[in-house]
């Protein structure tokens, strides 16, 4: 089976994609600044060559900083999954933080770039993360793909991000860019926040509630990423979020519901507070954004999860 490369792949989406791959026979290689397996294992096993043994994950190593990947990890892909980046609501948005976020992304496409056309590589097709934040405010609008970014700060750093991995097609590669909606999962990510004030007998309403998310279970997610590589005709940006989005006030009395049934308290969260709290970020939980994913059905993908009941209950229980 090919070997699929994923960059940024010890986070959220790269572990349960990793799993996904390993089931459906692939191998992986993940690539990562401190790889846990080090490098001198999955060296020294590639040496032996017995680099693939079924059902293992390797560890290589990369750095954006010194432009270097493993070039055995490069040599062995057939596609790269490319997830690598800060993680854009870990910590507040400081002048320093954003440049933070927007260098992880462009510097690591751009040493992808590099290295395929110095490296010989056999790797067939990218595929690469972006998401959602592309669009800004939807003010009753759907986004479809072929509509600008937002001035924002999330918007410029997405085009940034799209741009810099659009290089890898002047290496013949085939490139596909999945622009992420909130990703739902058990392992982290936004389902997290949503449950700790649940955990409480809370449920925590942010802002008017009214705003709209465009949300993805985990598994269908992971499952549009294989599309993308076993579909040779899939070409350029796909929005990746469900069908069917829900409010704020949806998704998190949906999740306080899951976890304790009718008797959650519900909590406005006013919107100063976001505001203090958060900063600038605060636009991000308090716009609607709403997405079109007609265009990857299109394409013969389904979603197992298309409306936020079905994947609450899935997810929570
Ligand atoms: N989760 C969502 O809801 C969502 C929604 C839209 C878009 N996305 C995008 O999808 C991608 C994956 O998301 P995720 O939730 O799995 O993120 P995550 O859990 O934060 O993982 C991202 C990975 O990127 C690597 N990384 C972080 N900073 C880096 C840097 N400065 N240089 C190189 N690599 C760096 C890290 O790997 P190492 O530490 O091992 O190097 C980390 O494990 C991200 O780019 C994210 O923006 C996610």
């Amino acid at each position: 089976m090919p070997t699929v490369l994923i960059t940024g792949g010890t986070g959220m989406i790269g572990t349960a994609l990793s799993r996904h791959l390993l089931q459906q026979g692939y191998d992986v290689i993940i690539l990562s600044r401190n790889p846990i397996e080090t490098a001198t294992a999955y060296k020294t096993t590639s040496q032996q060559n017995s680099f693939r043994p079924s059902g293992r994950i390797y560890y290589a190593k990369w750095n954006t900083d010194t432009m270097m990947i493993d070039p055995q990890a490069l040599a062995q892909a057939d596609h790269i999954v490319h997830l690598a980046g800060e993680g854009v609501a870990k910590k507040r948005w400081t002048k320093k933080r954003k440049e933070e976020i927007r260098l992880s992304r462009t510097k690591s496409s751009e040493l992808l770039f590099k290295c395929l056309n110095t490296h010989p590589n056999k790797v067939k097709s990218v595929v690469s993360a972006s998401a959602i934040g592309w669009y800004g405010p939807d003010n009753g609008t759907v986004f479809t793909e072929e509509m600008p970014a937002a001035e924002d700060f999330l918007g410029q750093t997405c085009q940034a991000w799209e741009e810099s991995i659009d290089q890898v097609q002047k290496s013949g590669k085939r490139l596909v860019k999945l622009r992420l909606g909130i990703a739902l999962s058990n392992e982290g990510g936004a389902l997290a926040e949503f449950k700790r004030p649940a955990r409480f007998g809370m449920a925590a309403v942010l802002g008017s509630g009214n705003q709209v998310v465009s949300w993805i279970h985990i598994d269908d997610l992971c499952r549009a990423f294989i599309h993308a590589i076993e579909t040779p005709e899939m070409h350029g940006v796909y929005n990746l979020a469900a069908p069917e989005p829900c409010t704020n006030k949806e998704l998190t009395l949906g999740v306080a519901k899951a976890m304790n049934g009718a008797l959650s308290i519900p909590l406005k969260v006013p919107t100063f507070v976001l505001k203090l709290m958060l900063g600038e970020m605060s636009i991000e939980v308090l716009k609607s954004t709403t997405v079109s994913s007609e265009k990857i059905q299109n394409t013969g993908f389904t979603f197992i999860y298309p409306t936020i009941q079905s994947a609450v209950k899935h997810l929570i229980g």
